[in-house]
């Protein structure tokens, strides 16, 4: 499974101790869902379900948003 989304920053974002969780750690969202990014916020269980060898976007990247499949990626210029 995978999933497409966007994103619109153009710059690191800068972490520090502020960020840390009760358990002294800083969970850093890979799912690309979180609104909090770049920390994780749970939204990753949305993705749970997804299946192997799939491509997803959920709509406005939001994971209660609509999920879809998606079947080919069409560029601009082709
Ligand atoms: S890994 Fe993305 S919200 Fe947790």
């Amino acid at each position: 499974m995978a999933r497409e989304v966007t994103h619109e920053e153009r710059g690191p974002a800068k972490l520090d101790e502020s960020d840390m969780g009760d358990d002294g750690m800083i969970y850093v969202c890979e799912c690309g869902l979180s609104n909090s990014k770049p920390l994780c916020d749970g939204s990753h269980n949305a993705t749970t379900d997804e299946e192997d060898g799939v491509v997803y976007k959920y709509e406005n990247d939001d994971p209660d948003g609509e999920r879809r499949e998606i079947d080919a990626i069409a560029y601009a210029e082709e």
